[in-house]
């Protein structure tokens, strides 16, 4: 079901500073592959009695926890919920049901849930059940809360953010492989920061080898959890004493190996002996990873931009140049200016001496993977 515009007529103000509210509490959860969803129970004063999140999959549902905290104050008052409640058995019963039996009256939607489960499902059965709702108050705010959720749900795919670090000349590395750092703290810190909003980090087996990179998040006072480490492996063997074994990394590969006991081992691959891309971004959804960063190499960089696998492109162009031919931000050949891509321009922001540029496929743009 597509969203529609927010409508906020006959939202009293305080169901709109609830709304706020349940946004920032879901802001700190990590329930991926089940969405961020806040929640907050509003007496018949108005006044807040009741907040809870969903913690992730076998969890409470943030309405059941908001309603729980709100006790008998639930009775006869409002429910602000970021996303639509559902009303299907899972692994806990429907929320629409907990609401009809807390004596809530009104429900206040911040948007509809894109889940086919879902889906408007939710919103007819509290109408049935006798609940005012007040439905997609925001809906903008919600997806952007939580845009790998939506993303998912409407293209069974993880998102994937491809990050580059490259001179201002265009080079990732040096001929002799070398790469660290071409960028200052500022962007480098960057790279942390949208590391701790990925629910995995991936590189391909070249970059394993020449970086050793952990793929962890270092960042000054931060305590949320760790993206798992993705390898997309290649023909050739990898050593075992690598950082990301210590940390239960997803290895897709073309072949069963030896791995080490830690790793997570799915194989796929294309008919080109290498591993197949698409399935991996299909597949990775299934193990809890919804939303992919990928600080690979020119050769997995290329690789997934050119099947058209590149959600959200973030770009750093470190103040310095090449002056020559190091390695280019994508292998593969550009024959002629009609096969270049068209993109959006989002954001370019100075970090400290560096440039970030944030861009993503333009809409209607040659995309081979969308039109397949
Ligand atoms: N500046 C930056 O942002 C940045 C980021 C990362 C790395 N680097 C630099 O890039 C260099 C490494 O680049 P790289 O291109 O060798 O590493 P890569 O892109 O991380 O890894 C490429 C390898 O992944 C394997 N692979 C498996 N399936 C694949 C598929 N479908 N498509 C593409 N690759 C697949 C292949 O291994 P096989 O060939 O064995 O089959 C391939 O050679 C290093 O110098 C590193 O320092 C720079």
């Amino acid at each position: 079901m597509s969203q529609r515009p927010g409508n906020n007529q006959d939202v009293t103000p305080s169901e709109q500073s609830a709304l706020q509210e349940a946004l920032q509490a879901a802001a700190a959860t990590w329930p991926h592959p089940n969405p961020r969803v806040g929640a907050v129970v509003l007496s018949t004063a108005g006044t807040v009695v009741g907040t809870g999140v969903h913690k992730g999959p076998g969890a409470t549902h943030a309405e059941v926890e908001a309603i729980e905290a709100a006790g008998e104050a639930a009775f006869g008052g409002t429910l602000v919920v970021t996303l639509e409640p559902c009303n299907h058995h899972g692994r806990t019963p429907p929320c629409t049901e907990a609401i009809h039996q807390s004596g809530i009256r009104r429900v206040v939607i911040g948007a509809l849930d894109p889940d086919e489960r879902v889906s408007g499902s939710g919103i007819e059965r509290l109408r049935t059940l006798g609940i005012d709702v007040h439905d997609a108050i925001a809906p903008q705010l919600v997806q952007e809360a939580d845009p790998a959720y939506f993303h998912h749900r409407r293209s069974g795919r993880a998102r994937v953010t491809l990050k580059l670090a490259a001179t201002l000349d265009g080079q990732v590395a040096a001929a002799d492989g070398s790469s660290q750092w071409i960028t200052g703290p500022e962007a480098r810190a960057d790279v942390h920061r949208i590391r701790s909003e990925s629910d995995g980090v991936a590189v391909g087996a070249g970059t394993a080898r020449t970086d050793n990179p952990k793929l962890t998040v270092r960042l000054d006072a931060y305590e949320g959890p760790q993206p798992r480490p993705v390898l997309i492996a290649g023909r050739e063997v990898i050593p075992p004493d690598l950082a990301l074994f210590e940390r239960s990394p997803l290895v897709y590969s073309p072949h069963p190996g030896p791995w080490p006991d830690s790793t997570e081992l799915v194989e796929v691959a294309s008919s080109d002996g290498r591993v197949d891309l698409s399935a991996v971004i299909r597949d990775l959804p299934n193990r809890g990873v919804l939303e992919l960063l990928v600080e690979g190499g020119p050769t997995l960089a290329g690789a997934l931009s050119s099947a058209g696998l590149v959600d959200r492109y973030v770009l750093y162009l470190g103040a310095r140049l090449g002056q020559g031919g190091g390695r280019s931000m994508f292998d593969g050949v550009f024959a002629t200016l009609a096969d270049a891509r068209s993109v959006e321009i989002d954001s370019v922001v100075q970090l400290g001496p560096d440039l970030r540029v944030e861009f993503r496929p333009a809409i209607g743009g040659r995309q081979p993977e969308a039109a397949a």
